[in-house]
């Protein structure tokens, strides 16, 4: 019935009552980047969206009640908001989530995330950020789920299925919204809202591979992107707006622009004023107008120019129509006033789970860590151990930073009765003043080992938050580097929100802990896996660089015409840790890859095996990461794809047989310019662990 209420509705409505749908307004208390000089609106009645900075039903119920009852139409505003990473409750941000390499777990924390949302007053999140980010200067690294296609496509799928739960109409379900459509992670030099310059080579293997799958399952919306790519903005692109996505994949939901992407195609140099801006935008394909209001005030006089065609109008307002539909939002516009809505049992124990996986243990020299029982004293220093505001991370909605634990927290509860924490904060995040450092020197002297919380602010994440240098501040540096004048063993605990530089702090460090920026239950899970309570299970989703001047390092990389030259002369090439980088307590140890058979027909599927042995003797969890490759094609191909993995929990002293089940035309084939994938015979490699092994494919 969506589509015959549809239907009826439209024939209804006039040409100003479509129009208003098409526009998308700002209310609320808005904390967002975008919103400086923008006055708050008169809260119309009549408008398709607001977006909604605010968490408060009965205020929304106030405003909707205007739209149901004063308009002509009765049609219910969507009101949507940026929930990235929880709404209240505050999870690792998403760039964390994604060396969790657990998308179930993923899934949970965005259900319970549009719980949180809906009892707000909020229908719609944009979000996921699916955009593969391969520069880590670029301040939105951390809004997604780093640099490779597959993953971003997993996760993104996750998210989706979380927000939208079975039926965007049960009870707690939002619309979920795939962002930035398409390119914006491509920014050149990592700086935001530039231009991307990818081949249409590129844009099909990389770039839009997690787009597909996010509208295949199901996204009800998309955000274009910002960025220009390749002299053609995204939000005034009808091959990617129109031709693939509403053509070829059939995405019959909506497009939105990001924030005045619309009034932006002036200044990227595709039109002269405002109403041209508008027309190029909306016949490309983009159905709302995010708070520019250009739609509002020209497109009228665009169908009376004949520029636009009504055909055009209906169709996009059908498409917001049904995605309010198929929310129930006609049938159920209010959002019921419910007191105990944040911070249930529920949410806080899916946030302690995914901090924990989330956590990756990126060096652990001569088994520093877990600390044993023969640590009687912690030296707990440096600016991010007290701190809670930058443990929440950027864009965190409604979070408090009073909801977050603390590491010293953490640690207290973990280590009461084991050991004694001598805290002391040494220095600022950033600055020049030394003088706490002598008291962390003090405290690192009188302790057994000495655990030095570093990190990023969470303002230098986010949008608009380009970094040219990822080190760590100079301060935080110096501060290492007295700590290991004391001789005690270093454990440097990181929460940041992108890769960083690590050159000169990794050789004093004797084990090194990425905790990103955990949201509310960072310090529990800090400490659990410091004390060895918990095995860390976490792995890179995106490569750290050993310096800022290696960037680009992503690992599906194409090989080097020369592969042993063309080095840089100052720094080794490697970086200092590849995706997939993560190590554990216990040891895992891969037998050979084991096959179905030595060659596939190309409708056929061929079987792979690895059994992995926990050969270290503590319970852990390993993800397999299964990676193809071909190197004689008809063109150039990554030296290795990711194109499935698995995560398994393994007993100390057990096996487990991890199974990947290929399918030739979907993990085989590669796409050319157009996004026509192409299979090609010949030979691949399958590779997991530090097993790999060849098969054939013939017509
Ligand atoms: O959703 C965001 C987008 O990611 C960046 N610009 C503003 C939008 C709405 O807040």
């Amino acid at each position: 019935p969506v589509e015959s209420r549809v239907e009826d509705l439209l024939k209804r409505m006039t040409l100003e009552e479509k129009i208003e749908q098409l526009n998308q307004q700002t209310v609320g208390d808005n904390n967002n980047p975008n919103n400086n000089g923008y006055k708050k609106p008169t809260f119309p009645a009549g408008i398709g969206s607001l977006i909604y900075f605010s968490a408060d039903p009965a205020f929304r119920n106030t405003v909707q009640k205007r739209a149901m009852e004063e308009t002509r139409l009765g049609i219910p505003i969507l009101f949507g908001y940026d929930v990235i990473h929880g709404f209240r409750t505050i999870y690792p941000i998403s760039l964390a989530q994604g060396c969790s390499w657990n998308p179930e777990l993923v899934e949970e924390a965005c259900a319970v995330a549009a719980k949180e949302t809906k009892l707000s007053g909020i229908d719609w999140t944009f979000s996921p950020m699916i955009d593969v980010a391969r520069d880590p200067r670029w301040g939105r690294v951390s809004e997604g789920y780093g640099e490779d296609p597959y993953t971003n496509a997993m996760f993104g799928v996750a998210s989706v299925k979380g927000y939208q739960g079975k039926k965007l109409n049960e009870q707690y379900s939002i619309a979920a919204c795939l962002k930035h459509y398409i390119g914006y992670g491509m920014s050149e030099g990592g700086r935001d809202y530039h231009y991307a310059d990818i081949s249409a080579q590129s844009l099909w293997e990389t770039y839009m591979v997690p787009y597909e799958a996010g509208v295949k399952a199901g996204a009800a919306t998309l955000m274009s992107g910002f960025n220009d790519i390749s002299g053609i903005p995204a939000s005034a692109n009808p091959y990617t707006l129109t031709e693939v996505l509403k053509g070829r994949w059939k995405h019959d939901g909506f497009v939105v622009s990001d924030w005045g992407s619309v009034e932006q195609l002036m200044a990227q140099g595709v039109a002269k004023d405002r109403k041209e801006a508008g027309l190029k935008a909306f016949m490309a394909g983009v159905e709302m107008d995010m708070v520019d209001d250009i739609y509002g005030q020209n497109l009228k006089q665009l169908i009376d120019e004949k520029k636009v065609p009504m055909t055009k109008i209906d169709d996009a307002v059908k498409r917001i129509l049904r995605i309010k539909f198929r929310l129930g939002l006609f049938d159920n516009p209010y959002t019921p006033i419910v007191a105990e809505r944040y911070l249930q049992p529920e949410s806080k124990a899916v946030a302690a789970k995914l901090a924990t996986e989330s956590m990756v243990l990126l060096k652990n020299k001569s088994k520093v860590l877990p600390l044993g029982s023969n640590i009687k004293s912690i030296a707990l220093v440096g600016p991010l151990a007290k701190d809670q505001a930058d443990l929440i991370g950027n864009w965190s909605a409604q979070g408090d930073p009073k909801d977050a634990e603390t590491i010293i927290d953490g640690f207290n509860k973990e280590f009461a009765q084991k050991a004694q924490i001598n805290y002391a904060k040494g220095t600022e995040i950033d600055g020049t003043d030394e003088s706490g450092i002598a008291e962390a020197v003090a405290a690192a002297q009188k302790s057994d080992v000495v655990v030095v919380c570093l990190g990023e602010k969470k303002t230098w994440s986010g949008e608009n938050t380009s970094r040219s240098n990822i080190s760590l501040p100079a301060i935080q540096e110096k501060l290492v580097a007295e700590l290991k004048k004391t001789g005690k063993p270093i454990v440097l605990v990181l929460a940041n929100g992108r890769p960083l530089e690590l050159v000169r702090l990794e050789p004093m460090a004797d084990a090194i802990v990425e905790m990103w920026q955990p949201g509310v239950a960072g310090g529990t899970a800090l400490a659990s896996i410091i004390s060895g309570r918990v095995n860390p299970s976490g792995k890179l989703d995106i490569t750290f660089p050993l310096t800022t001047g290696q960037i680009p390092t992503y690992y599906d990389m194409r090989q080097s015409a020369r592969p042993n030259s063309g080095k840089y002369q100052d720094i080794p090439t490697d970086p200092l840790y590849w995706f997939g980088h993560g190590l554990s307590y216990t040891d895992f140890t891969y037998a050979p890859i084991s096959l179905s058979a030595a060659q596939i027909h190309k409708n056929q599927k061929l079987v792979a095996t690895v059994e992995v042995s926990n050969t270290g003797g503590v319970t852990g969890k390993e993800t397999a990461l299964w990676y193809i490759a071909s190197h004689a094609s008809s063109i150039s191909r990554p030296m290795k794809e990711l194109k499935h993995f698995e995560k398994k929990e393994i007993a100390a002293g057990g096996k487990y047989v991890y199974k990947f089940e290929i399918d030739p035309m979907r993990d085989l084939s590669f796409p050319d310019a157009d996004g026509k994938k192409h299979l090609e015979s010949g030979d691949f490699v399958i590779m997991a662990g530090n097993q790999k092994i060849k098969f054939e494919l013939v017509d």
